[in-house]
């Protein structure tokens, strides 16, 4: 472990745990904040204390997304005054799915976002497992990817598992279902999903694929929302016979019953990070960040 002297990490509230778990792992300071949300929606952020040398400002930005952005940046701006060196870890990055126009005419909000942390003082950032390297590069000054992969595969490595096979449930994540089985010595496959851009719905194309019978499954993805992607995949790879579902991801923000949709399709277990915390939020990330910050 490094001594960051020096250093000093600002948890915001929606990171709290994670922010404290990445100052421990740095051996740096640790500067908490106190949240109070007015009747009409406003968020009024008090530091709980002093910050000093560098800063680095952790906080993701899930549901309420634009509640967390606001937050983010206004911990960002607060923490300018103290440092010129403002390094915003934002572990979950919101609007990172709007990051080209798909449609004609919609805005590409992450654009926005990435000079909104500039404006608002960071000088560098740091994301965990982003959505897209295209999102990523809307950031016009230095600024960094993590991924969690391994981390994921370190928590499956200590289960017993029946000859397993890493599934993306797109061929967009293949890259990363390869890497998840490299690092955990088994094969893969991707399969082949179609979303409707103006419905949401998700259809999986592919055929049968004899590699699944009775093996357990790890289906691996960046994030899961709705569960759309997960419970479509699941459903498919149940009807090729083949043995246990498990559902990964570094994002699980499991909106409404997601989480009971994705059992009932037939996934034993979901393990995702604490990039956004909750009851599937089983694997830490802050060696990662830790490391990338040092
Ligand atoms: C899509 O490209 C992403 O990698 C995820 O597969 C997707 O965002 C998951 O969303 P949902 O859970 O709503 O299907």
């Amino acid at each position: 472990m490094s001594l960051l002297a020096g250093f000093t990490v600002i948890g915001g509230p929606s990171s709290e745990q994670l922010a404290r778990r990445v100052a421990s792992r740095l051996g740096s300071r640790y500067v908490g904040c106190d949240l109070r949300v007015f009747p009409d929606g406003e968020s009024k952020i008090t530091l709980k204390g002093k910050p000093s040398g560098r800063i680095v400002v952790v906080q993701s930005v899930y549901p309420p997304v634009d509640s967390n952005l606001v937050r983010a940046l206004a911990l960002v701006s607060q923490a300018r005054k103290y440092s010129s060196q403002v390094y915003a870890v934002v572990p979950y990055m919101g609007y990172a799915r709007q990051d080209r126009e798909f449609l004609p005419r919609e805005v590409v909000t992450m654009s926005l976002v990435a000079k909104m942390f500039k404006a608002a003082g960071a000088a560098r950032m740091l994301v965990v497992d982003i959505h897209s390297m295209t999102a990523l590069k809307h950031f016009q000054f230095p600024s960094k990817n993590v991924t969690a992969v391994g981390e994921l595969v370190r928590y499956f490595k200590k289960m017993r598992l029946m000859d397993p096979l890493v599934v993306s449930p797109d061929m967009g994540g293949a890259g990363r279902a390869r890497n998840f089985a490299g690092l955990l010595g088994t094969g893969y496959i991707a399969l082949e999903k179609h979303r409707d851009r103006r419905s949401g719905e998700v259809t999986i194309k592919s055929s049968t694929n004899r590699d699944v019978r009775d093996r357990d499954i790890i289906i691996v993805d960046d994030m899961i929302s709705t569960g759309g992607s997960i419970v479509k995949a699941s459903e498919h790879l149940r009807k090729q016979r083949c043995g246990k579902i498990y559902a990964t991801c570094t994002h699980a923000l499991l909106i409404g019953d997601a989480e009971k949709r994705i059992k009932k399709a037939g996934v034993s277990r979901i393990v995702s990070t604490n990039t956004i915390p909750g009851r599937t939020a089983m694997v830490d990330v802050s060696p990662a960040i830790a490391r990338a910050i040092a």
